[in-house]
C-alpha cells in the first residue's frame, strides 16, 4: 500500500483481516513511526485496530525496496489542487516513479487516488512503461476508486461495492480477484476511464445537489419558507428524489476538490463543465451568507455584530470526525472577523484550530462558553452535542443544520 492516510490505512486493515501480507510505504517518516508504535492518525482506525494489523504482520516503512517482493501495489497518495486550483498530480507521479524502479513481471498496480479520466492510462502507465515493461503484457494495471465515507458507522470499506476498471480485460479480472478478497462486492467496468469517471460522477452529483439546496435555502428564507420541512416532505416520494440538505458550505478532501479535477481537465480540452463551476460558486458563498444572517439576527434585536462574541460549534468539515481540511468553518470565521465580531470555537473532536495562521481560541468548557457568547453558530452537529442543551444555554443560536428549534434559534 503506497500512502498510509485516510484511504490507505483502512485498506491496510481490511487486507490484513483478509489474510494478506501487507506492507505500507509512506514518504512521511512520522506517519510510519507512529504506526509502528501502534498509534493511528486516522479517525476511523482506532489504535487497537493498528495493534491488530501489526499482529497480522503489517509492516509500515519508508523503504521502497519493499516493492521488490510485492505482488500487488495500491497507490493511495493525495491528489490536491495547486495554488491556481488546478490538479496537482505530483504525488501520483512520484509514487508511479517509485514503482517503476521496482516493477517486476506479474505485478498488479492499482491507482485509488481520485483524478481525472485518463490519469491511470496517460500518467501512471506512461511512467511505469519507462521501465521497458508493457502494461497488460508484463504487468497488470487498474483503477479502483475509493468510496470511503469518514465517520460513517454503517458503510465501511468491506460492505461498500468496489468499482474496478483495468487497462485490459485481463487487468480488470486480476484486480477484481484481488479486491474480491477484501470487499463483499466488486463491480467491473470495461476500462480505467469508466472507473475514474464513476468516482467523479458520484462526487459531482453530491456537489451539485448540495449547491442546489444551498441556493434554495437563501431564497426560501426571503420567501419565509421552511426549506427543511419542504425537503422532509419531498423525501416521502419513494422514487426519483434523493434528499440533500443545505449547510454552511462544503468541505473536506473530496467534494470541494474532486469535481475541479474534471472541470479543469475538460477546460484544457476546450470543453466547459458549467454545473461544477456554478456549484462551486454557490457553495463558496454560504459561509459569508451565514455570517450575514447572524449579523441580521443581532440587528433585529437592536444589536450589532461589531464587537459581538460569537461561538462556533464544530469546526470540522463534517460531523463526528476530527478532520478540518477545507472546512467551511474557516471562511465563516474570516467573514465574522471582517464584520468586527470576536470569535471563539468549541469542538469535542479538535484541540486547536487555525485560520490564516492565527490560532482561534478554543473553549474548553462548553457551558460557560455558551453562557458568555452573544450568538452560538452550530456548524457541525457532532453527536456529542446535546442540541436541546445548546439551545437552552446559549442566548441566541444560528443553526446551519436545521436541527434545532426554539424562540432563540434561527435556522439557515
Ligand atoms: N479522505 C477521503 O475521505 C477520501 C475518499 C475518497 C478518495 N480519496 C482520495 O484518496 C487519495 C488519498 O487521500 P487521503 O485522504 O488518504 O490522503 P492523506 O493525505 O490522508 O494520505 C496520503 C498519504 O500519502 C503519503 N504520500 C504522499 N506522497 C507519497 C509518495 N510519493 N509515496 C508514498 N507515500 C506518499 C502521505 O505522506 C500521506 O501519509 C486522494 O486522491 C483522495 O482524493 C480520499
Amino acid at each position: 500500500m503506497i500512502g498510509l492516510g485516510y484511504v490507505g490505512l483502512p485498506l491496510v486493515v481490511e487486507a490484513c483481516r483478509a489474510g494478506l501480507a501487507v506492507t505500507g510505504l509512506d514518504v512521511d517518516p512520522s506517519v510510519v513511526d507512529r504506526l509502528r508504535e501502534g498509534s493511528s492518525h486516522v479517525d476511523d482506525v482506532p489504535d487497537a485496530v493498528i495493534a491488530e494489523t501489526l499482529r497480522h504482520g503489517f509492516r509500515p516503512t519508508i523503504d521502497a525496496g519493499c516493492l521488490d517482493d510485492a505482488d500487488v501495489v495500491v497507490i493511495c497518495v493525495p491528489t490536491p489542487l495547486d495554488a491556481e486550483r488546478e490538479p496537482d498530480l505530483t504525488a501520483v507521479r512520484a509514487a508511479s516513479a517509485t514503482i517503476r524502479d521496482h516493477l517486476h513481471s506479474g505485478m498488479l498496480v492499482v491507482l485509488e487516488s481520485t483524478s481525472y479520466p485518463g490519469t491511470t492510462d496517460t500518467v501512471v502507465r506512461s511512467i511505469l512503461e519507462e521501465s521497458g515493461s508493457i502494461a497488460g503484457l508484463d504487468f497488470h494495471l487498474a483503477f479502483s476508486p475509493e468510496r470511503i465515507d469518514p465517520g460513517n458507522p454503517v458503510w465501511g470499506l468491506r460492505n461498500t461495492p468496489k468499482i474496478v476498471g483495468g487497462f485490459t480485460p485481463a487487468c480488470t479480472e486480476r484486480a477484481a480477484r484481488f479486491y474480491g478478497r477484501i470487499v463483499d462486492t466488486v463491480v467491473r467496468v470495461s476500462g480505467t476511464r469508466e472507473a475514474e469517471m464513476a468516482k467523479l460522477l458520484e462526487n459531482t452529483y453530491r456537489h451539485v445537489n448540495i449547491a442546489l439546496v444551498n441556493e434554495m435555502a437563501v431564497f426560501s428564507h426571503h420567501l419565509g419558507i421552511d426549506l427543511w420541512e419542504a425537503i422532509d416532505a419531498a423525501r416521502t416520494k419513494p422514487f426519483g428524489f434523493a434528499a440533500f440538505y443545505p449547510g454552511p458550505g462544503v468541505g473536506g478532501h473530496c467534494i470541494p476538490i474532486d469535481p475541479n479535477y474534471l472541470s479543469s481537465h475538460l477546460r484544457s480540452l476546450g470543453h466547459e463543465f458549467r454545473f461544477v463551476e456554478l456549484a462551486q460558486e454557490i457553495s463558496n458563498r454560504m459561509p459569508d451568507y451565514v455570517a450575514s444572517r447572524v449579523a441580521d439576527m443581532l440587528t433585529t434585536r437592536g444589536r450589532s455584530i461589531q464587537g459581538a462574541q460569537i461561538l462556533i460549534l464544530g469546526v470540522t468539515y463534517k460531523a463526528d470526525i476530527a478532520d478540518d481540511r477545507e472546512t467551511p468553518a474557516r471562511d465563516l470565521v474570516r467573514s465574522l472577523l471582517k464584520r468586527g465580531a470576536s470569535v471563539r470555537a468549541h469542538d469535542p473532536m479538535v484541540r486547536s484550530f487555525h485560520v490564516d495562521g492565527v490560532e482561534i481560541s478554543m473553549a474548553a468548557d462548553l457551558d460557560s462558553a455558551l453562557h458568555d457568547c452573544d450568538v452560538a453558530i452550530l456548524v457541525q452537529a457532532h453527536s456529542a452535542y446535546d442540541l436541546a442543551v445548546l439551545a437552552r444555554h446559549a442566548p441566541l443560536v444560528f443553526d446551519t443544520r436545521g436541527r434545532m428549534r426554539g424562540s432563540n434559534v434561527e435556522r439557515l
